[in-house]
C-alpha cells in the first residue's frame, strides 16, 4: 500500500503513470463516460483548514469514479476536542477506502499514516501541496510546456517546496525567487538538490524575481499569507513589496510563456488583476484539473493496495 504524501516519495515514472491516468480519465469525463474505477469505495475528506477547489473536487471525483466522499471537518470531529490523531486515524480508516488530509503539520499527516489501513493523501499541509504540482504539471504539458523553465516568485512555502520537488523529480529547471528571509526550507532544498543531481534538473535559489522570469516558459506564484499565518499579514505585505507578478515583470519572460496560480489568488498583492485575467483561461484550467489529476492519483492508489 502506497500514500500520497509528498511528492518525494515517488520515481519520475510512478508520477508519469498517475499523469497519465488523469490523461485518460480526463478524456473519458469530458466524453461523460463515467467509468467507476473505484465503485462503491468511500473517501474520508479531513480538513482542518479552508478548502474550495480541494474539497470539491474529491468530492465530485470519487462520486464520478463510483464512490462516495464523506466531508470531516475538524471541527465536528472528536478529533477538535482532543481525541488523539492516532486513534482517529485507526478509526477512520477502519470504515472508508482512502483518507485526504488538509492540516498543519506534516508531521501529523505522517502520524496519520502510520496508524492507517488505508492510502492518504495529503490535501496540503503547512509544508507541501504535492496535489497541485500534479495538478500544474498536467496543465503544463496541456499547454505544450513540456521541459518548461518554470520561475517561481514569492514565499518560500508549501508551494514553493513542492515545485522545488516537481522540478527535481521530473529533471526541469526552475528559478525560485524569495524575498530574503522568506526562502525555502535548507532541508527541503538539499533533498531536492540531491534528486536533482540524478535527473538533471536545474534548480536556483535567488532573491531577485527579475532574474527568475528572464527567458521563462512559465511564471508562477502563491498567497503571501498562507492559511494560519494570518497575525503576519501586514508584516509580510511589506516584505513582500516588489514581487508581484504583473504585466512589466511577465514581459521579461518568453512571449508565449503562461502564467499559472494555485487559487486563490490575491489581486493586487501577488499577482496583478491585469495578469490573472489575461492568463485565466490557464489558470482555470489549472483549477479544474485538480478534479481529474486527483482521480488519477486516487485510482493509482487504489491499483497499488496489497503490493
Ligand atoms: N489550490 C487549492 O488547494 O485551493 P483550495 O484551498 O480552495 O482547496
Ligand atoms: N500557500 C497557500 C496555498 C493555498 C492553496 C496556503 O497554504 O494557504
Amino acid at each position: 500500500m502506497r500514500h500520497f504524501l509528498t511528492l518525494a516519495d515517488f520515481s519520475k515514472d510512478e508520477l508519469l503513470e498517475m499523469i497519465d491516468l488523469a490523461i485518460k480519465i480526463k478524456k473519458e469525463t469530458k466524453e461523460r463516460n463515467f467509468v467507476p474505477y473505484l465503485e462503491k469505495q468511500t473517501l474520508g475528506m479531513i480538513f482542518e483548514k479552508s478548502s474550495t477547489r480541494t474539497r470539491v473536487s474529491f468530492e465530485v471525483g470519487i462520486y464520478q469514479l463510483g464512490g462516495v466522499g464523506l466531508f470531516l471537518s475538524s471541527s465536528d470531529l472528536q478529533l477538535g476536542r482532543g481525541e488523539p490523531l492516532k486513534d482517529t486515524a485507526r478509526v477512520i480508516s477502519s470504515m472508508v477506502d482512502m483518507v485526504m488530509i488538509r492540516t498543519y503539520k506534516q508531521s501529523d499527516l505522517e502520524e496519520f499514516a502510520r496508524y492507517s489501513k488505508v492510502p492518504v493523501i495529503n490535501g496540503l499541509t503547512d509544508s507541501y501541496h504535492p496535489l497541485q504540482l500534479m495538478t500544474d504539471y498536467l496543465t503544463m504539458i496541456e499547454f505544450g510546456k513540456t521541459n518548461p523553465r518554470v520561475a517561481y516568485i514569492g514565499d518560500g512555502n508549501n508551494m514553493a517546496h513542492s515545485w522545488v520537488y516537481l522540478a527535481a523529480i521530473m529533471g526541469f529547471e526552475l528559478r525560485v525567487a524569495t524575498p530574503k528571509g522568506y526562502e525555502c526550507d535548507e532541508a527541503v532544498v538539499q533533498k531536492a538538490l540531491e534528486l536533482a543531481s540524478k535527473s538533471g534538473a536545474k534548480l536556483i535559489f535567488g532573491n531577485d524575481p527579475k532574474e527568475a522570469v528572464r527567458g521563462c516558459d512559465v511564471v508562477t506564484t502563491d498567497t503571501w499569507v498562507s492559511m494560519g499565518q494570518e497575525d503576519e499579514k501586514e508584516k509580510r505585505i511589506k516584505d513582500f513589496k516588489g514581487f508581484m507578478v504583473d504585466s512589466n515583470l511577465m514581459s521579461l519572460a518568453k512571449s508565449d510563456a503562461i502564467f499559472l496560480h494555485c487559487l486563490p489568488a490575491y489581486r493586487g498583492y501577488e499577482v496583478s488583476e491585469e495578469v490573472l485575467e489575461k492568463y485565466a483561461d490557464v489558470v482555470f484550467i489549472e483549477a479544474e484539473n485538480r478534479l481529474h489529476t486527483q482521480k488519477g492519483i486516487m485510482v493509482w492508489l487504489d491499483s497499488k493496495r496489497g503490493e
